[in-house]
């Protein structure tokens, strides 16, 4: 039996992903590459819809590829690939386009988000037709399920819609994808500022682990997180955000449940449970810091990797790509 197709990716933002992006992606990913048929970008193209310094963006492209791989995507068994190197991407997102009403790509709740952070006129049109380049992204592989996050849902949504409109215009031709939406228990907190979401553009970087930092950095992190005053090592989301997002972590690289985890430090106190933390963190954290690093030594191979991911990519891409250019009226050239 053929495996089903599943899409997703991450934009090239950051030097280092953060262990959010480790638990609430990769992880998942590297879990799910066997039982599918698994495609998964870093889409460059994505991130140019806001301002950046084409070194730096080369340097995050191959940054991020190489930490996917050190996270456990294999390149032999998963299609991994940079966007922008199959150009079938650009071509599907210009029809799809033709599709979308101005108003429908008006009501994505993270375009209005960053076009009123940025104001109109820093807001790019690309920024504005994001939504249907990523929906350009799933269909263009036949995609039956996407995993993302909560913020991801409504492009999902936006890119089944437009899969059904055109079938029903042109005639079967997408198969309509399934968003997985990641769960609430693998959403990662700031170490610091336990009730909001950990993100790289935090004010202070002291409650925000990344993957690639030095490893003694994270475990003073860990050691120094915000918890409370009660003493006990109890899941509590509202009235312990501190020590409910030390357990998320725990639990979420250990694969243990929370019950277990407060079972084993009850009645210690939150020293024992840090260090117990930060043990976990730094033997998941270090070999893939290893990996990746090794990895970034060696561009030319890397980029040759991903090269072939891209070949193959192309081919699946441009089987679909040829079907929509047919239904659409575009003359192939002979
Ligand atoms: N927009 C997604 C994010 O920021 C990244 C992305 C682009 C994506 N294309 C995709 C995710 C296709 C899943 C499927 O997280």
């Amino acid at each position: 039996m053929t495996k089903a197709r599943l899409f997703s990716g991450m934009q090239p933002s950051a030097d280092s992903l953060q262990i959010g992006n480790y638990i609430g992606a990769l992880m998942q990913w590297r879990d799910m590459q066997d039982a599918y048929d698994a495609f998964f970008a870093v889409v460059d193209l994505h991130a140019i819809t806001v301002p950046q310094d084409a070194a730096q963006l080369r340097d995050k492209t191959r940054r991020t590829a190489a930490q996917y791989i050190a996270a456990g995507i294999e390149p032999d068994k998963s299609t991994l690939y940079v966007q922008s190197q199959v150009p079938a991407h650009a071509e599907l997102a210009w029809i799809l386009s033709t599709l979308t009403g101005f108003g429908e790509a008006q009501r994505m709740t993270q375009f209005k988000d960053k076009s009123q952070r940025y104001g109109a006129d820093s807001s790019s049109v690309g920024l504005f037709t994001y939504p249907v380049l990523m929906a350009a992204d799933i269909l263009l592989y036949q995609t039956k399920v996407v995993p993302v996050g909560d913020d991801q849902k409504q492009h999902v949504e936006l890119t089944r819609t437009l899969a059904e409109r055109f079938n029903s215009r042109f005639g079967e031709t997408f198969q309509v994808p399934d968003p997985v939406i990641q769960k609430e228990t693998a959403r990662i907190y700031d170490l610091q500022a336990p009730t909001s979401k950990m993100s790289k553009s935090a004010e202070s970087q002291a409650g925000v682990l990344y993957l690639l930092d030095d490893i003694n950095v994270t475990a003073k992190k860990i050691m120094r997180a915000v918890t409370d005053n009660d003493g006990t090592v109890r899941y509590d989301r509202e009235a312990k955000p501190g020590v409910a997002n030390l357990l998320t972590i725990y639990a979420a690289l250990t694969g243990r449940t929370v019950e277990s985890i407060e079972d084993e430090y009850a009645g210690r106190g939150y020293g024992d449970f840090k260090k117990g933390l930060r043990d976990v963190v730094v033997a998941e954290f270090e070999p893939v810091r290893a990996r990746a690093l090794e990895l970034l030594e060696d561009p030319a191979e890397l980029d040759r990797a991903l090269a072939q991911n891209a070949d193959r990519a192309s081919e699946a891409a441009e089987e679909t790509l040829a079907a929509v250019y047919e239904r659409v009226g575009l003359l192939r050239r002979g």
